[in-house]
Formats: structure tokens, sequence, C-alpha cells
């Protein structure tokens, strides 16, 4: 396995390509990604650029970035679960985020998602992943804690005080 192709029980992991933006737009316009990510709705053209864009930036120059949760022996995007870099009071640090689509929540994709890239990243020599979550954001601090990360600091995003929560490998609970 690498950072860009991980497999877990029930999903496949992998780079996102144009042809998943129809399914991969309506993710970015859930109220709740809005929100919690600050993410702003776009149109199917823009999240396809994105997605061009991304693919040169985080998969082809890092080997790493965000990934399409694909439901194994179909085509049903779950969600997105991402590894990437971010500056944040001034250290850089690998962040993984999650996002799952609102029809399959609770079924522990997130949790499954989440450990399969931790271990991914384990297995690459990485060794501190950080997760930065609203405190309103009651979903993603239980997964967060459920999978063993722990709570480290404050820190300022966009303005807003967020929470910095950490993993570190053997850290997970299992
Ligand atoms: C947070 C989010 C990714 C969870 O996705 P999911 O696939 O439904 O999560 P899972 O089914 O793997 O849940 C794992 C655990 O997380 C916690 N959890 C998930 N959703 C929850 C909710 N709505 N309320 C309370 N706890 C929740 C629970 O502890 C859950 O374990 P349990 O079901 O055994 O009780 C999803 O709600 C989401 O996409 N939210 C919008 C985007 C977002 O806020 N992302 C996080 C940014 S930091």
């Amino acid at each position: 396995m690498s950072l860009l192709n991980i497999e877990t029980s029930r999903l496949i992991l992998r780079p996102f390509t144009p042809e998943d933006a129809a399914a991969a737009a309506p993710l970015l316009r859930d109220p709740d990604v809005i929100h919690f990510m600050g993410a702003t709705p776009l149109s199917e053209d823009d999240v396809a650029e994105t997605i061009r864009g991304h693919r040169v930036r985080y998969y082809e120059r890092l080997g790493m970035g965000a990934l399409a949760g694909v439901l194994k022996g179909t085509d049903h995007l779950v969600g997105r679960y991402a590894l990437t870099l971010a500056e944040i009071e001034g250290a850089e640090e690998l962040e993984v985020s999650y996002l799952t689509s609102v029809a399959y929540r609770r079924h522990g994709y997130a949790r499954e998602a989440v450990r399969g890239i931790l271990a991914a990243a384990w297995g690459e020599g990485r060794s501190r992943i950080v997760a930065v979550i609203r405190p309103d954001n009651t979903a993603s601090l239980r997964l967060a804690e459920g999978i063993g990360l722990r709570f480290e600091k404050y820190v300022q995003r966009d303005g807003i005080e967020m929470e910095l929560y950490v993993a570190a490998p053997g850290g997970q609970a299992g």
C-alpha cells in the first residue's frame, strides 16, 4: 500500500479523477461540510478543475492527498478522506480530514477510512498526524477520540478557535 491506494475491509481509498466530479460535487454542498469545513459549494466543472489541480499539487508531487472512499465491488462514493499538508500556527503538519456522504453516515466508514490512512502513514515512516476540529463538531470530536487521537491544544484557523488533535503510531484504539 502507498498513501494513494489504501484498502480497508469495506473500502478502496484511491485518488479522485475528474470523472468523479459529478459524484463528488454534492458532498461539498452538504450544510455540515460548509459549516464545519468552510467549504464553498462548487459546480461540477469547478470540482473537476479542483481535482486536476490537486492531482499535480498533491498526488504527483507529494504522493498523498484527498482520496475517494469507494465501496468495494461497487462504484459508490462513500466519502472523501484526506491526508494533506497544512501550516498550522507556523508549523507544517500532516493533517487528516474526513467527510462521509450523508447517505452513508453512522456505518463506521469514516472510522475505517481514517484508521486505514493512519496505518498507511505509519507504514511510510510518518510519526505525527493531526486533525483540526471545530469545538461544535461533536461527530468529528467523537470520531477522533474514539480512534485514539489526543487533544493537544487550541489553534486559530480562519479566525475560528479550533481543537488540534494528534495521532501517533501505537496511539490508536483498536
Ligand atoms: C464526521 C463524519 C465524517 C463522520 O462520518 P461517519 O462515516 O458517519 O462516521 P462513523 O460512522 O465512522 O462514526 C464513527 C464514530 O464517530 C462518532 N460519530 C459519528 N457521527 C456522529 C454523530 N452524528 N454524532 C455523534 N457521534 C458521531 C461516533 O462515536 C461513531 O461511532 P459509533 O457509530 O460506533 O457511535 C461525518 O459526520 C461528516 O462527514 N460530517 C461533515 C464533515 C465534517 O465535519 N468532517 C470533519 C471535519 S474535522
